[in-house]
């Protein structure tokens, strides 16, 4: 509900630390917002309205890639605590715990970002940045099996495949600080998925259901886009999250 970044990073890193303390209590009775509280800026558009990034190597470019970046860490810090909110009554203490941390880290993921923009002269809100991101959580607002495998295990895990590219991107243009704050944020990120996959798999247990079999159940109900190899198949290892779940729907 808070829409201002630093005041949504604050408040991020607060709530974690309340918990950490023990000065929360688990108990879930808060309705959570439909759409998370946001700032006058960035002005958000439709990906196909998005301004072309221009080329290559170029500072525009450059500032363009880590704005949508930090616009991806800050719609995650809402991701996380509204997997909390809307689910945490379904699953004991440990999740919380997860998700908690998750949702600082996300919070300190932006604040990097934000603060390389600001070397480069620019800030997070100075560019338009892309409205589906919220897309995915409104569509499994319902299920928690259905939010834990479409936000970490299809959304994030992407990112795990995107990154590495990414970063020689950034490598090959001589950005050896972006490049090195990505490869920190990706350590993390690894660990998101992880945690998406872990209580995937504890609820499926609950369930009674096969993990992979009704993540691709999910998946095919939920995320209309199709899963694009290639796939960064050992940091996903690393996360559990193995090709018998995404093998399948690969496109
Ligand atoms: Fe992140
Ligand atoms: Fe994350």
């Amino acid at each position: 509900m808070t829409p201002e970044p630093r005041a949504k990073l604050m408040a991020a890193r607060a709530a974690s630390r309340c918990w950490r303390q023990g000065r929360l209590a688990h108990r879930f009775d808060a309705a959570m917002p439909d759409t998370p509280a946001r700032p006058d800026a960035p002005l958000l558009l439709p990906a196909n309205q998005m301004p072309k990034r221009g080329k290559i190597g170029s500072d525009r470019s450059r500032i363009a890639m880590l704005h949508a970046l930090a616009h991806i860490e800050f719609v995650a810090i809402d991701l996380a605590f509204d997997l909390i909110g809307r689910f945490g009554s379904a699953f004991p203490q440990g999740f919380v715990d997860d998700w908690m941390q998750v949702g600082a880290e996300e919070a300190m993921h932006f604040a990097l970002l934000d603060r390389r923009l600001r070397q480069l002269g620019s800030f997070y809100g100075q560019l338009p940045a892309h409205d589906g991101l919220w897309q995915a959580a409104s569509e499994t607002a319902q299920d928690a099996m259905a939010r834990l495998a479409i936000v970490p295990m299809v959304l994030e895990a992407r990112a795990l495949d995107i990154t590495p590219s990414t970063i020689a991107r950034f490598e090959s243009i001589g950005d050896i600080v972006s490049a090195r704050m990505l490869r920190r944020i990706m350590t993390d990120e690894i660990r998101h998925v992880a945690a998406g996959t872990r209580w995937f798999e504890h609820a499926a247990k609950r369930e009674a259901l096969t993990p992979a079999n009704h993540y691709q159940i999910l998946v095919k109900r939920h995320f209309r886009g199709s899963l694009k190899p290639p796939f960064n198949d050992s940091a996903r290892r690393q996360a559990g999250l193995t090709l018998d779940f995404y093998g399948a729907l690969a496109q």
